[in-house]
């Protein structure tokens, strides 16, 4: 029988989101259904509703997770009824050209539910196959990922935003001790980045934002040293805080081409670019192609932080419950499934890292 359940949609380009019942089916084969506590709100979120990511409206907001797995479909191995799980938007095929070469982290195709959520009778879009702003979501039994039972609010943060800025650091950036990391953009994601660089060993951290509240979280979550790029060229500042050479690797958090360009730039020679900000698809790179060949390295997109979330989400969760990953620091706020459209507003003015809407307040932990 199908669950009729509250939910945070997005009906249409930029217009304010809702919370709507929805209709939510029972788990059919390979499928997964789970009690939400916990889902923080990501930029991501943001960019669903402004119609920056494609234009698959209504929308079913929500992708940064922690619940209880209620019913499992007939097939689905990982999880049972009751387990604690993470969300994840990375459910490996292991049979995609990817998979079958050893590199499930670029997994091609990964698994959602087959049968779509509803509302009014006519499918939803879940944020990056997920749809967590709701009481109940159905998801592919893959995307459920069992860790031991931490405060959700944290947990389901390591779904999406800080988990890519902690693999940005730790895998597509291969920081390692001794290196130099320069982050751009110090929002949950950056600020996630630069705790993974912390974690990596690397000896030179460098928070560069605009807002110096973001800066002093930055500071919080491990920068040795910030950067205001509202008052100052972070190129020069970083060349001048690594002898006058750049960082070994510079983490752009923004998805923005200025700062692309600044963290090309504030590179030392063969040092790696990462980019995780999410661009807007009219975005464009100008570049002296010869400045690419001559400084040698490497660019590289990541996407999830090139994580795989039944390697890294019981890892990550053993650090934070060993206080070596704090992971609390990410949650700014709680609110309810009502708060989110004001949560988008707080995001925009710089005032969270992540808010975070605590559905089941009587499982969840603050
Ligand atoms: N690649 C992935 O897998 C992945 C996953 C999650 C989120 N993201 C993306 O990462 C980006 C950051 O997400 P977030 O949740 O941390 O967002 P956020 O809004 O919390 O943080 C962005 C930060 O960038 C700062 N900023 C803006 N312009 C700047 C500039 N010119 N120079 C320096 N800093 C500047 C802002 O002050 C803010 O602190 C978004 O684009 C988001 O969509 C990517
Ligand atoms: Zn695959
Ligand atoms: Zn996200």
């Amino acid at each position: 029988m199908p669950h009729e359940v509250r939910g945070v949609v997005a009906r249409a380009k930029g217009a304010p989101v809702t919370v709507e019942t929805i209709e939510v089916p029972d788990p059919g084969p390979g499928e997964a259904l789970v009690r939400v506590v916990a889902c923080g709100v990501c930029h991501t979120d943001l960019h669903y509703r402004q119609g920056g990511i494609d234009d698959a409206f209504p929308f079913l907001l929500g992708h940064e997770a922690a619940g209880f797995v209620e019913t499992v479909g007939d097939g689905v191995a990982n999880v049972a009824p009751g387990d604690f799980v993470i969300l994840n938007w990375r459910a490996v095929c292991g049979q995609c050209r990817s998979c079958r070469r050893g590199r499930p982290q670029h997994c091609f195709a990964t698994h959602n539910a087959s049968q779509p959520m509803l509302l009014d009778g006519a499918p939803l879009s879940a944020a990056l196959g997920i749809g967590a702003f709701a009481e109940r979501t159905l998801v592919a039994g893959g995307q459920c990922t069992p860790v031991p039972q931490v405060r959700p609010e944290a947990a389901g943060l390591l779904g999406c935003g800080v988990m890519a800025g902690l693999g940005a650091a730790l895998h597509t950036g291969g920081v390692g001790p001794g290196d130099s990391v320069a982050v751009f953009g110090c929002g949950g994601v950056g600020d996630a980045a630069i705790a993974g660089a912390r974690l990596a060993g690397a000896t030179t951290i460098i928070g560069v934002d605009l807002d110096a509240r973001k800066l002093e979280w930055a500071r919080a979550a491990g920068a040795t040293h910030v950067v205001d790029a509202s008052s100052s060229d972070p190129v020069e500042e970083i060349r001048a805080l690594t002898g006058g050479n750049g960082a070994d690797v510079c983490i752009e958090a923004v998805g923005h081409p200025k700062v692309f360009e600044q963290a090309f730039y504030a590179r030392d020679l063969a040092g790696t670019l990462v980019q995780v900000g999410v661009p807007a698809p009219e975005m464009r790179l100008e570049l002296p192609m010869i400045d690419f060949f001559g400084r040698g390295g490497a660019l590289k997109p990541s996407w999830y932080g090139d994580c795989l979330p039944s390697r890294d989400f019981p890892l990550l969760v053993d650090l934070y419950r060993q206080g070596r990953l704090d992971l609390d620091l990410f949650v700014s706020e709680t609110i309810p499934l009502e708060g989110v459209e004001e949560a988008f507003a707080r995001m925009q003015r710089g005032e969270v890292l992540r808010s975070v809407v605590v559905i089941d307040g009587a499982a969840a932990g603050s």
